[in-house]
């Protein structure tokens, strides 16, 4: 496995693959890697002889205020399960390396990035599309691997690899959870026990709109509120939960009543730990079966 660290390097790297006549699959990170990333490096693996995870904690796309300096960084880890998985290149850049002095270009997003995580952290899917189309560029991917835990994310990356006609096909891969309905996130490391407990409500919120889904509710603002009366006594602050249009991203208004499938979303903090978590009414299963 290969180990790198300059942009030059990797884009030397990437091209030599690509003239050898193999396909490159790409999974960006920000490290503390768990089974929901590995899941994309197996998808990815399926769609390229070479793959790329890139594990960089991108600095511009957090908040003055969010966990940028204490997000976990756990390269020797990383490492071992990128090797078990069979990556075959790790780039683990320097900030300065893909933000050298002089930097000031940013990719300008629109409605699909809005809403939702878009109106709770300002500036945050500009610096996710900002470093992902950087990426991009290095590693001249022809399939790029993406989690559907950051639904939102995945959308508003769809939507400019279209928009900016980037030759790279985009995939979406469904959530992976724990056993009891987790979703996996490098943030979990920070919860204690009894935090983590509460952080279930997330899971149990959305398996309740499911149901009432299956059980034929389409009211828009009565699928949100009973998410939200089980998700608030859990939290101590609820960003948002949101019923959306799943390809627009954009809320229903109050009083509407949702089609064949709908986007359920959820932000909210547990002590300082802000989780997210999402299911598509219509298309995905309870994340917990009861
Ligand atoms: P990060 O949070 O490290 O996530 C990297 C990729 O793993 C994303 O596509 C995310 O959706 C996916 N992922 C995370 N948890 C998952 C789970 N439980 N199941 C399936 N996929 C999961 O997302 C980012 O990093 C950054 O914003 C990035 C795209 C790398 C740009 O900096």
């Amino acid at each position: 496995m290969n180990i790198v660290e300059t942009p030059a390097e990797l884009r030397a790297l990437c091209d030599r693959v690509r003239a050898g006549g193999a396909r490159v699959g790409f999974v960006p990170t920000m490290g503390a890697l768990h089974a929901g990333h590995l899941a994309l490096v197996h998808e990815a693996k399926k769609h390229a002889e070479f793959v790329v995870v890139s594990i960089f904690v991108n600095p511009t796309q957090f908040g003055p205020n969010e966990d940028f300096s204490r997000y976990p960084r756990t390269f020797a880890d990383d490492r071992a399960r990128c090797e078990e998985a069979g990556v075959d290149a790790i780039f683990a850049p320097a900030a300065d390396a893909i933000y050298a002095p002089g930097d000031e270009t940013r990719v300008s997003v629109g409605v699909t990035a809005q809403h939702l995580c878009g109106a709770h952290r300002p500036g945050h899917f500009e610096g996710v599309c900002t470093v992902v189309a950087k990426l991009f560029g290095l590693v001249g991917p022809s399939v790029a691997v993406f989690g559907r835990k950051d639904y939102q994310q995945w959308r508003v990356l769809l939507r400019m690899t279209n928009d900016l006609m980037l030759p790279v096909q985009v995939m979406g891969l469904p959530t992976v959870r724990e056993p009891d309905g987790l979703a996996m996130s490098s943030r979990n490391r920070y919860l204690s026990e009894s935090e983590r407990e509460r952080a279930l409500s997330l899971a149990r919120g959305l398996s309740r709109a499911v149901r009432a889904f299956d059980e034929g509710e389409r009211r828009a603002e009565v699928l949100r509120r009973e998410v939200l009366a089980l998700v608030e006594p859990a939290a101590d602050v609820v960003d948002y939960v949101a019923v959306a249009d799943p390809d627009r991203v954009v809320p229903f208004e109050d009083g509407a009543l949702v089609g064949e499938r709908a986007l359920v979303a959820i932000a909210l903090k547990i002590g300082a730990t802000r989780l997210i978590d999402n299911v598509v009414l219509g298309e995905e299963p309870a994340p917990i079966r009861s």
